[in-house]
């Protein structure tokens, strides 16, 4: 599968800051897969995703787009793409269905913006003025806007951020059906939900550091306690042993507690990735 972006030691820090903001950060994005950019608030993640889409050139290290560096693309690179900003601007005075249409008149392509409304719930609201939208609306305006021009790489930061569960779950059922199409989705979160159910890749960013690049489920296997714990009941109380899940079937102490004792429960030392994102990004308070 081709690399829709190469990062290679990335390097950026703001004009008025004293700080590096990202410091030798590499990674990159497969083409039809959804990539998540995790980290604590403040660790780069939207800075990442300015730098990807040209909004900030003034780093060092490359930024390749299918092999490009993208300082040397033009403006076509911008139809490609779609972005879903972390603080939207929209026209307040405009309706829904007017901002779309003033953004969409921006690009070549174009798609079909009044299914993708419907399919988020603001069918009704294309006619309401965006000011009188709530936060949860203007964030699924935003999402729809990122769509405008069919691109085939899609940004999203913090595209559930501020949903009810309902819509957060419209939001990622969409998403999976991008990817399905074949696009690639680049998605800044700290919202682990998000990740266990969409990403293919993460990478754990943490004070412009990447610290960490896997699957959700080689973090578990990495991170995840390999063990088993059975509860059974003796006298009146409950013990605990805890076993190494490795050969399980054939460990004559677990068999043996299994057939003997009264057991009441079973359950194996599955890490969340709310563990794996305190673990790696240090924000364990033991
Ligand atoms: N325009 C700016 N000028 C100077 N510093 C900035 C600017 N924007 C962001 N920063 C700093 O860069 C660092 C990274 O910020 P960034 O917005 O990329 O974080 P983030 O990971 O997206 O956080 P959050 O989860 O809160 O959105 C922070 O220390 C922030 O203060
Ligand atoms: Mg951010």
């Amino acid at each position: 599968m081709a690399l829709a972006f190469e990062v290679k030691h990335l390097k950026f820090t703001y004009p008025s800051s004293k700080k590096t903001t990202l410091d030798d950060i590499s990674f990159s994005v497969e083409q039809g897969k959804i990539f998540g950019l995790l980290g604590p608030s403040g660790a780069g993640k939207s800075t990442t995703q300015k730098i990807l889409t040209k909004l900030l050139t003034d780093y060092s290290g490359e930024v390749l787009y299918f092999g490009k560096e993208i300082k040397t693309l033009d403006r076509s690179f911008y139809e490609r793409i779609g972005v879903g900003f972390e603080a939207p601007v929209h026209f307040n005075k405009l309706t829904g269905n007017e901002n779309l249409a003033y953004f969409s008149s921006f690009y070549k392509t174009k798609t079909d913006y009044a299914a993708l409304m419907t399919r988020v719930g603001l069918a009704d609201a294309g006619n309401q003025a965006v000011g009188e939208y709530s936060k949860g609306m203007k964030v699924r305006l935003n999402f729809v806007r990122a769509l405008l021009n069919d691109p085939d790489f899609i940004f999203l930061d913090e595209p559930t951020n501020g949903l009810d569960p309902t819509n957060a779950h419209i939001i990622k059922e969409i998403i999976k059906e991008l990817r399905e199409k074949g696009k690639t989705i680049f998605i800044s979160t700290h919202l682990m939900g998000d990740v266990e159910q969409l990403c293919d890749q993460v990478a754990f960013i943490n004070h412009g550091h990447i610290s960490e690049i896997a699957s959700p489920q080689a973090l578990k296997l990495k991170y995840g306690k390999h063990e088993v714990t059975v509860e059974y009941a003796n006298h009146g109380t409950s013990e605990k042993r805890v076993f190494d899940i490795a050969n399980l079937g054939t460990n004559q102490a677990f068999l043996d507690t299994l057939k003997k004792e009264q057991i009441i429960t079973i359950h194996s030392g599955e890490t969340t990735m709310e563990d794996i994102f305190m673990k790696v990004t240090g924000e364990m308070h033991e």
